[in-house]
């Protein structure tokens, strides 16, 4: 036992400061304001890193936009997560290290080149931060809106780490001057109160009871199953058909020869992300949807590029059958969807992207309806979306669903179905609005947490890229009643605030009975278990 302390002790002592044989000599002055400083930094890459697991929701929007700038397909997102968990563990590390040291009754002298790295990962996280806020603000209202899913928990752990605290800050409590003693207690108490006391702003639409619960979302699939197979592909709708989703979600364009097809990207990146263009026609300019007839967009290859970059991290968990048919895809005609549509009695919902300049709206939405006449699909199962020609729809084909992509149009045109980010609506009002009987269907939402909170809140469908984890999801992550929920924190509190004052009594009665025998490490330790080793109980061995 006491060898595997000594180890600890120069371990972490080793880590932290670079003294191997034996501690430091000469009491460095600062080492108060380096733990500071580590402690500041692990809080402040612990937050980051919250902020990256949360915004991995929308992994695609991040990856999306920066094909757009480097026109290079690159998962960077993963490599942000990953940097950020191996940040915070370190600074976590230093951390405890540095904790051991303080039970141990070491000196503290943090090495240079951590304080190097540490400076190095403040201006890593402000940086990120930063990007975060001026270049992805659509990003701030998810962050905000996770905490309805996790304060409750992030608490019980603030309560728990205070309570681990108060055992460290009793001790030097106990070491220092009288006068700043009150200091120390006002700044403590002052932390334990905001933390024991934080329920009260808790606010969340999962504190609700069994029998209030909503119905499950329904699941409408983003461009198909874009982690089983490549987006907007036959074998991407035809997968999440299998997960038994009640809408295809897509996006369409017309081709030169007037031909509407599937795919997203528009703008400057066309067909360059999902299909090989670039080899196919090297030579020829591409930019918009009106350069290629349908006959040249279905010989391009529109599988092989997700095998190859692996935009989900998923194709491990396809079969060598289903590799070979992701390699074999191409794009489809939207009529090839709405034939899949019909025999399966699911809905479609698009986005019209007109980017060529000939034809108007008026032309591009004819072409669409009869491509929809000639699939000869249930019109009840057409969910229209694109704004653009919306009353001219409404009279030539009056049996589809009008769907709106906000709330004020929806109101002015009378409809009773919104299709909105899942941002936008806050979570009373999704309630109202489903009291009102108004059907809103949220996007994009691929995380369990997020499913979990839309679906206390009432949500009647969402558009996933994870449709094949969504369906097996039984009930929310986590619900209970309010009052339930006052009791456990109330009961969390309490059972905290007993512990500290147990530890604070012990420490003081040791500390006084340690004075009284004078400051001899031994006696004290064989008289009566000393704080440092009543919290740590192995150093007594
Ligand atoms: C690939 O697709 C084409 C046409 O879609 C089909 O003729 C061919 O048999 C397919 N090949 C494989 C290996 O599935
Ligand atoms: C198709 O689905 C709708 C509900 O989405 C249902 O009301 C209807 O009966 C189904 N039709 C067929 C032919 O299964
Ligand atoms: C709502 O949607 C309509 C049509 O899509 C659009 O013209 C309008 O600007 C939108 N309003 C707001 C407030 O976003």
């Amino acid at each position: 036992m006491r060898h595997v302390c000594s180890c600890w002790r120069v371990c972490s002592r080793g880590l932290y400061s670079c003294y191997w044989r034996e501690s430091s000599s000469s009491t460095r002055k600062m080492s108060c304001c380096w733990l500071s400083f580590v402690t500041v930094v692990s809080l402040l890459s612990l937050c980051w890193l919250y902020i990256c697991l949360i915004s991995f929701n929308d992994q695609e929007d991040l990856n999306g936009q920066l094909f757009k700038w480097l026109n290079c397909w690159f998962n960077w997102f993963m490599v942000i997560i990953i940097f950020s968990a191996v940040l915070t563990s370190y600074c976590l590390l230093l951390l405890l290290f540095a904790l051991i040291q303080i039970v141990f009754g070491e000196k503290l002298d943090l090495h240079w080149l951590h304080k190097i790295f540490l400076f190095l990962g403040v201006i890593i996280i402000i940086g990120g931060i930063s990007g975060i806020v001026g270049m992805w603000k659509r990003e701030l209202p998810t962050i905000s809106l996770s905490l309805q899913a996790t304060a409750p928990f992030l608490q019980f752990g603030a309560v728990a780490a205070l309570t681990l605290i108060s055992s460290f800050v009793f001790q030097a409590f106990h070491k220092i001057k009288k006068n700043s003693r009150f200091l120390v207690l006002v700044v403590f108490a002052a932390v334990a109160a905001g933390i024991f006391l934080s329920p009260l702003f808790i606010h969340s639409p999962c504190f609700i009871e069994l029998k209030d619960l909503p119905e499950k979302p329904k699941l409408f699939a983003h461009r198909g199953a874009p982690m089983l197979a490549p987006e907007n592909t036959m074998m991407a709708f035809e997968r999440s058909a299998a997960c038994g989703v009640t809408a295809f979600e897509t996006d369409v364009q017309l081709s030169k020869d007037r031909i509407p097809f599937l795919m997203h990207d528009n703008e400057s990146e066309f067909l360059r992300r999902t299909t090989n263009v670039r080899n196919m026609l090297p030579q020829r300019a591409i930019k918009s949807n009106m350069d290629l007839t349908f006959e040249e967009i279905q010989n391009l290859n529109a599988g092989e590029w997700f095998l190859k970059t692996d935009p989900f991290r998923s194709v491990s968990q396809l079969s060598e059958e289903e590799k070979q048919t992701a390699r074999n895809q191409t794009i489809p005609s939207l009529l090839q969807l709405l034939e899949l549509a019909k025999h399966h009695n699911i809905s479609v919902i698009f986005d019209l992207y007109r980017t060529g300049k000939s034809g108007n709206d008026r032309d591009d939405t004819a072409a669409i309806i009869d491509t929809i006449r000639k699939s000869n699909i249930n019109p009840g199962l057409i969910l229209w979306l694109p704004p653009g020609e919306r009353e001219w729809v409404k009279k030539t084909s009056p049996g589809f669903v009008h769907i709106y992509s906000n709330e004020s149009a929806m109101r002015k045109n009378n409809g009773t179905h919104v299709n909105v980010r899942y941002t936008h609506l806050s979570m009373n009002r999704i309630r109202e609005l489903r009291a009102d009987s108004i059907t809103v269907n949220l996007w994009v939402v691929n995380e369990r947490w997020l499913f979990s909170l839309l679906w206390c809140a009432g949500a009647s469908s969402v558009t996933t890229n994870s449709c094949h984890l969504l369906k097996d999801v039984e009930q929310p992550d986590w619900f209970m009643s309010y009052q339930t929920y006052t009791k456990i924190w109330i009961l969390v509190d309490v059972a905290s605030m007993l512990i500290m004052a147990a530890l604070f009594v012990f420490q003081w009665k040791t500390h006084c009975s340690c004075l009284r025998e004078g400051r001899n490490r031994d006696e004290m330790s064989s008289h009566f278990s000393v704080g440092d080793a009543a919290t740590f109980p192995f150093l007594s061995s």
